[in-house]
């Protein structure tokens, strides 16, 4: 039976129930079954020697023999939800004692699940030595494509928000995410790929040792402040993050951007809560 062509219109729809599902991206030409890989000890021989038939009477020296590098092994599958990579995560974040060896180990981390379907590492954005830091959650489609957090519409919002208090990105504040690395399709990380990413964050925050902490949405506020609570109930009241050495930064959680611009009508609280943040900067001062 010859095979039936797919109308364009139903492959569009395929595509299209693909994306609804949370499949919005390739990450290569060809599907890898993942669970058929060879175990390490099954790997082949990483290089062979080429075998050449001794000559009788060799007219000049022989040339070297060749080496053919056997094609590399597939990497064997990681455990990667294993709670032994939350923990060097955090032994290798403590270890960083500058803001550029945090940034260089976030980089060269293999233990997160996330990076390996992101584009790019999404560190941070703004001046380090600026007196508000904000985190919010994760990067989304345009922070992947282009490496910076909160670029997309919810990160201009985010950033006409902090101008209203007189905030930008050339010093006035400076911003990251709890993750590195956009969920593929923005699906919920898992619980390890957030205490992953976390312990970088914790460090990440003591790197910078803000006048003034803000954390952007429930996940970002809940995580750092380590709380089941809501951000309904956490939103425009000062809490405390308390550094290692003991120094308490005040911690203002808010509502997300993205929630904002799904429900303007909470915009007043938030515009309360940055006459919060500008007051308490003032006192500060
Ligand atoms: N939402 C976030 O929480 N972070 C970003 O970087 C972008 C959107």
């Amino acid at each position: 039976m010859a095979d039936a062509a797919i109308a364009p219109q139903d492959l569009a729809a395929i595509l299209r129930w693909y994306v609804e599902q949370g499949l919005d991206e390739t990450i290569g030409e060809e599907p890898v079954d993942r669970f058929a890989l060879p175990s390490p000890a099954a790997a082949p021989v990483a290089v062979t020697v080429a075998m050449t038939p001794p000559a009788a009477t060799p007219a000049r020296p022989a040339a070297p023999t060749p080496l053919r590098a056997a094609p590399p092994a597939p990497r064997p599958p990681v455990p990667l939800e294993s709670p032994q990579l939350v923990e060097d995560a955090r032994a290798l974040a403590e270890g960083c004692t500058t803001l550029a060896e945090l940034e260089a180990a976030v980089r060269s981390f293999e233990g997160c699940a996330l990076k390996r379907t992101a584009k790019n590492t999404v560190f941070a954005d703004g001046l380090p030595d600026a007196p508000v830091m904000v985190v919010g959650e994760a990067p989304g489609a345009d922070e992947d494509r282009l490496g910076k957090p909160f670029v997309g519409v919810s990160g201009q919002l985010m950033d006409r928000m902090m101008e209203a208090i007189g905030l930008t990105r050339a010093g006035g504040f400076y911003i990251t995410n709890i993750l590195f690395w956009r969920p593929p399709g923005n699906r919920t990380p898992t619980l390890a790929e957030q205490g992953m990413c976390l312990a970088f964050t914790r460090r990440h925050i003591e790197l910078i040792r803000p006048k003034v902490l803000v954390l952007a949405g429930g996940v970002a506020a809940k995580a750092v402040l380590d709380t089941a609570e809501g951000i309904m109930r956490l939103r425009g009241k000062w809490a405390s993050y308390r550094l290692g050495d003991g120094t308490e930064i005040p911690t203002m959680p808010t509502f997300h951007p993205a929630y904002l611009l799904r429900t303007p009508a909470s915009k007043r609280q938030s515009w309360m809560d940055l006459l919060a943040i500008e007051k308490k900067l003032k006192d500060l001062a």
